[in-house]
């Protein structure tokens, strides 16, 4: 098992991690299920944290049976459609919106010598880093656009820790996703879910909420 002594740096997603963002990515979801005639439930919402802009809208699609409806352009423009109303709801975000706990928490990996990237499927990432004043903590953003595949697959992990020059064994990974614990695992990198445990059940570690997540509280679920 990885030791505590052995972390050199975290890899971060950013969507329900960092910001609440994820409640506008599904707020303009919901609009685009509305339009499309899927029915919005709370399991459709989750499934769709940490998949890409088009693979969610697929699932929408199949969620209500819609797979063969809509021709690859009508997607383009849905999927251009919903950024368009999620980048209205993130111009609003200010460094207030930064998740309880999580300024705290960047600051003192920081301050203590650890290395940070960030490991979103959101091609609106570095926007969102910059409305929350945080871009200048992270040594690199991994560009989802230069993917072969999404999460589940560990690409997007196995990029970050490079990012940092780092052994993926030497990193933590946070997720508030399923597909995104899943990447982590597969990257090789010790992970750490926030949120529901049942939800998150494959996480090496599970905090329910950033609040809790503390250099401190990491260290003591650890061997040392
Ligand atoms: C992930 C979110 O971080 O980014 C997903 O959890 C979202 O819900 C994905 O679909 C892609 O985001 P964007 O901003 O590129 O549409
Ligand atoms: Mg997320």
């Amino acid at each position: 098992m990885t030791k505590f002594s052995d972390i050199k740096g975290f890899a971060f997603d950013l969507d329900g991690v960092i910001a609440d963002t994820a409640r506008f990515h599904g707020q303009a979801w919901h609009q685009t299920a509305d339009e499309v005639g899927t029915t919005w439930t709370e399991e459709l919402a989750e499934s769709l944290k940490g998949i890409s802009r088009m693979d969610s809208l697929q699932l929408i699609l199949d969620h209500g049976d819609h797979a063969d409806s809509f021709s690859e352009k009508d997607k383009e423009l849905l999927a251009t459609k919903k950024n368009l109303n999620y980048q209205k709801l993130i111009e609003t975000l200010t460094p207030e919106d930064i998740l309880p706990g999580m300024l705290e928490f960047i600051r003192s990996a920081d301050d203590n010598g650890y290395k940070m990237s960030i490991a979103s499927a959101s091609k609106n990432a570095p926007l969102i880093l910059k409305q929350l004043g945080l871009t200048e903590y992270f040594v690199g953003i991994v560009d989802p656009a230069t993917l072969h595949a999404g999460k589940p697959d560990p690409e997007i992990f196995v990029r970050a820790a490079e990012v940092l020059g780092l052994a993926p064994t030497a990193v933590i990974g946070l997720e508030d996703s399923s597909a995104g614990i899943d990447s982590i695992n597969g990257a090789g990198q010790v992970s750490l879910g926030i949120g529901d445990d049942k939800v998150l059940s494959k996480a090496t570690l599970n905090f329910k909420q950033t609040s809790l997540v503390t250099l401190e509280n990491i260290k003591n679920k650890m061997t040392n």
